[in-house]
C-alpha cells in the first residue's frame, strides 16, 4: 500500500509516537552503553546528562575553583557552553558513546578521568548548579525521541517520561566493568580503588538533598548484573514497542 507516494511502514513508523526514554541508576550500571544501543535500535536521540555534570566540573579543576565556593560554580555553570555530539562511525566503533564539547573544545576522553567524576559527583550536590543543568537537559530532550541517562532523569528532569528504567547491578560487578576500562586506557588502577570510588560516589549520590539517585515509583527496575548490553538493550525496545502502541 502506497500512501501519497510513501511507503506504508514508513507512514506507520511516522505515526507512531516518539517516546521519552528516561534511564536512571548507579555508576557502571551499564546506562550510557545500553541508553546509546537502545537509542540506536528505536532511531532515538541519545542524551548522556552525565557528562554535562562531568564538563562542568572538569572546567572548575582547571580553574581551581573550591567545590565549596556554591556561588562560583553557579556562575561558572551559567556561563558554560556544552555540546553533545554523536561520534563518527569510526570512534563508534571503538566504543565511544558521545563526543562532549566545553565551550567548543573537545573533551571526550578527559572528562572520563577518575578525579573528573569524582569531583562532578561534587559538584552535582549544588541546587544552583543543577538548575542549570537540568533546564538545558530539558531543551535538549523536548518534542521526545530521545533517551536519556542520568541520576534524575525520571524524577526532576522528565518526571512524565512513558518510559523510565531504573538500572541496577552489584557494586562488585560495576566496579570490575569500569576497572575494565581504565585497564583498556592504561590508567593503574585496583580494582578495590575503583570499587571504593563507585562506591563512595554512589553514597554521595544517593544521599544528596537535591535530586537524589532514586528510583521513581513507575520506573521498571532493571538488574543487569548477569545481562549483556545487547539483551538489556532489546529488553527496553521491547517495553518501548509497548508504550509506543499505547501512546499512538
Ligand atoms: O553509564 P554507566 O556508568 O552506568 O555505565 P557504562 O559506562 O554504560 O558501562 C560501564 C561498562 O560496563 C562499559 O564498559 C560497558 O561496556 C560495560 N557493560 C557490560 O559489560 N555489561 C552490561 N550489561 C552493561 C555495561
Ligand atoms: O558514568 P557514571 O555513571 O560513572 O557517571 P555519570 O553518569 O557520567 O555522572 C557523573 C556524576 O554526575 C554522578 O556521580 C552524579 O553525581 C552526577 N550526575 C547527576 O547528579 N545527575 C545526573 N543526571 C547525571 C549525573
Amino acid at each position: 500500500m502506497q500512501e501519497g507516494g510513501k511507503n506504508w511502514k514508513a507512514g506507520i513508523a511516522e505515526m507512531s509516537a516518539r517516546l521519552t526514554i528516561a534511564i536512571d541508576g548507579p555508576a557502571g550500571s551499564g546506562k550510557s552503553t545500553v541508553a546509546r544501543r537502545t537509542a540506536a535500535l528505536l532511531g532515538y536521540l541519545y542524551l548522556d546528562s552525565g557528562a554535562m555534570y562531568r564538563a562542568v566540573a572538569l572546567k572548575a579543576l582547571e580553574r581551581k575553583i573550591p567545590i565549596e565556593d556554591e556561588a562560583a560554580l553557579e556562575a561558572l555553570t551559567r556561563e558554560t557552553r556544552i555540546e553533545l555530539r554523536p561520534p563518527t562511525p569510526e570512534q563508534e566503533t571503538a566504543g565511544l558513546k558521545n563526543r562532549v564539547f566545553l565551550d567548543g573544545r573537545e573533551v571526550t576522553e578527559e572528562i572520563r578521568k577518575a578525579e573528573v567524576a569524582q569531583a562532578a559527583s561534587r559538584l552535582a550536590t549544588i541546587a544552583g548548579v543543577r538548575e542549570v543543568l537540568v533546564a538545558e537537559q530539558q531543551r535538549a530532550g523536548q518534542g521526545g525521541g530521545v533517551v536519556m541517562e542520568g541520576r534524575d532523569i525520571g524524577t526532576v528532569v522528565f518526571p512524565k517520561a512513558e518510559l523510565k528504567i531504573f538500572l541496577e547491578a552489584s557494586a562488585e560487578t560495576r566496579a570490575q566493568r569500569r576497572w575494565k576500562e581504565h585497564q583498556e586506557k592504561g590508567d593503574k588502577f585496583s580494582l578495590l580503588e575503583v570499587l571504593q570510588e563507585v562506591r563512595e560516589r554512589d553514597k554521595r549520590d544517593r544521599e544528596r538533598k537535591v535530586s537524589p539517585l532514586v528510583r521513581a515509583a513507575d520506573a521498571v527496575l532493571l538488574d543487569n548484573t548477569a545481562m549483556g548490553i545487547e539483551e538489556t538493550a532489546r529488553l527496553i525496545v521491547f517495553l518501548a514497542h509497548e508504550r509506543e502502541a499505547v501512546h499512538t
